[in-house]
């Protein structure tokens, strides 16, 4: 569908870091950059089963904790290896003091 799902209060996000967050079965990472913008991608790496979460926010990228491969959080897609598939990224609104995601 594409209605908005309530899955976290803002003030559950710091900027420069990553949460995860669970919502309708998936598992999924919440971003606050430095310049304080939200996104939202799939948690689990696409080359192995770490969370991104607990990797590291730099810019607009994710580095993932296992192996150190990278994703652009905007979309998905991986920018440095090992990875190399895309992971989906959903669209995100912060309204009311909440984090909204449309999850299809
Ligand atoms: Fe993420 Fe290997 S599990 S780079």
């Amino acid at each position: 569908s594409t209605d908005w799902t309530d899955v976290a209060a803002e003030g559950d996000l710091f900027e420069g870091a990553a949460i995860g967050v669970g919502a309708e079965g998936r598992d999924i990472a919440l971003y606050k950059t430095e310049a304080g913008e939200v996104f939202a991608t799939d948690n689990i790496c696409s080359h192995g089963y770490a969370r991104l979460c607990d990797g590291f926010l730099e810019g607009h990228e994710i580095e993932c904790p296992f192996h150190q491969g990278r994703f652009d959080i905007r979309t998905g897609e991986p920018t440095l290896e090992p990875c190399v598939d895309a992971i989906k990224s959903y669209p995100v609104k912060v309204e009311g003091g909440r984090v909204w995601l449309q999850i299809q």
